[in-house]
């Protein structure tokens, strides 16, 4: 089985509907087909000021969330970053051969750092994509299963990857970015211009998973379209409509050619309802799964406590050839 890897920052609490649609929904899919490790990426976290308490049950609200979206512990690899010491480790030697412009050459650390003022910003945050390329050689993974907003992360882990491999001899594969078109990039409702996000969406434009149901149906009614009243997909000159579009097609199966034709000519608002029942007849039962998950702890960390020793079998061996390899003395 070939194998994927991918990790979610629990910072955030609820998983919006990006991170649901643009990664986490084909992790569950690709668990079935695929040697499948996932994680909750708390040292990513911690690249911007955390309070302790809230990181700790953030992280486990995210492992709860995932078991809710449909990750199965028999059929993946579920755990948390932090309990496996590995990722910091290879970070390091990763670090060591990461130049310093390629670097600062990242889209996302520019952006992060630019709104946090570039002087605040921490170093954690500077290497925040080297400590990514570790999570991902570790596991030797072919295919990440990522957002677009992820494609540049893995660009820089196969160009590491080479480099290693150049310099001491075959270490890595050589990862794939796993990326579907019609879900890479969810837009925000309220502006169609940006993606959906926890730090750039305003609450109007930011639908939450684990949000009240009303709340949810009322942000899907009032997000922004356009003057036009044709219901039409198409990104360029109908972003907001072609966003919703999207998203109705994704979580229903239904062909967006489909629902073009289901809506000729009826207004904006007919789909922008159906659109919100949909979104509320989802989100219901994850809401009540992973309040279930949550409700028991014991089990929730018995999963991840598996999940990391799974992980580390893994992580360890390549470690070894890595520090090998790189010239360190064993210890006796
Ligand atoms: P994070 O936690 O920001 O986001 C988790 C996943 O959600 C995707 N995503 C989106 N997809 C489509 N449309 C959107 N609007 C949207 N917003 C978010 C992201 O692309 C991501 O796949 N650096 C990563 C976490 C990470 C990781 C890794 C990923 C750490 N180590 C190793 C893969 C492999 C991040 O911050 O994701």
């Amino acid at each position: 089985r070939p194998r994927v890897l991918s990790g979610i920052q629990p910072t955030a609490g609820s998983f919006h509907l990006g991170n649901y649609l643009g990664a986490v929904r084909q992790w569950v899919a690709l668990q079935e087909t695929h040697d499948a490790f996932y994680m909750v990426v708390d040292l990513h976290a911690i690249t911007v000021p955390q309070d302790p308490k809230e990181l700790r049950a953030n992280t486990r609200l995210a492992a709860a969330q995932l078991l809710a979206a449909g990750l199965d512990p028999e059929r993946c690899t579920l755990f948390v970053q932090s309990h496996v010491p590995e990722h910091a480790q290879l970070a390091w030697v990763m670090n060591c051969l990461t130049g310093f412009g390629e670097a600062s050459r990242m889209t996302q650390f520019k952006d992060k750092s630019a709104r946090q003022g570039a002087d605040r910003a921490s170093v954690g945050l500077f290497t925040y994509p080297i400590l990514q390329v570790a999570d991902i050689l570790l596991y030797q993974a072919n295919e990440v299963p990522v957002g677009e907003d992820q494609r540049q992360h893995i660009e820089l882990t196969r160009d590491l990857a080479e480099r290693f491999n150049g310099r001491f001899g075959p270490t890595f594969t050589l990862p794939k970015p796993y990326i579907l078109k019609e879900t890479a990039k969810i837009y925000d409702l309220q502006d169609p211009s940006i993606k959906m996000s926890k730090s750039a969406s305003t609450p109007k434009g930011l639908i939450n998973l684990l949000d009240e149901p009303k709340a949810t149906a009322k942000k899907v009614r009032s997000a922004v379209t356009d003057t036009d009243t044709v219901i039409r997909f198409d990104p360029e000159t109908k972003p907001g409509v072609s966003n919703l579009l999207s998203v109705y097609s994704t979580l229903t199966g239904t062909a967006v050619a489909e629902l073009e034709q289901k809506y000729e000519g009826k207004g904006y608002g007919a789909l922008k309802t159906d659109l919100a029942e949909v979104m509320v007849d989802f989100a219901t039962p994850f809401r009540e799964r992973t309040r279930s998950y949550l409700d028991d702890p014991e089990t929730l960390d018995a999963i991840l406590a598996k999940g990391a020793e799974k992980a580390r079998a893994v992580a360890a061996e390549t470690l070894a050839q890595t520090y090998a390899r790189v010239g360190f003395l064993p210890a006796k």
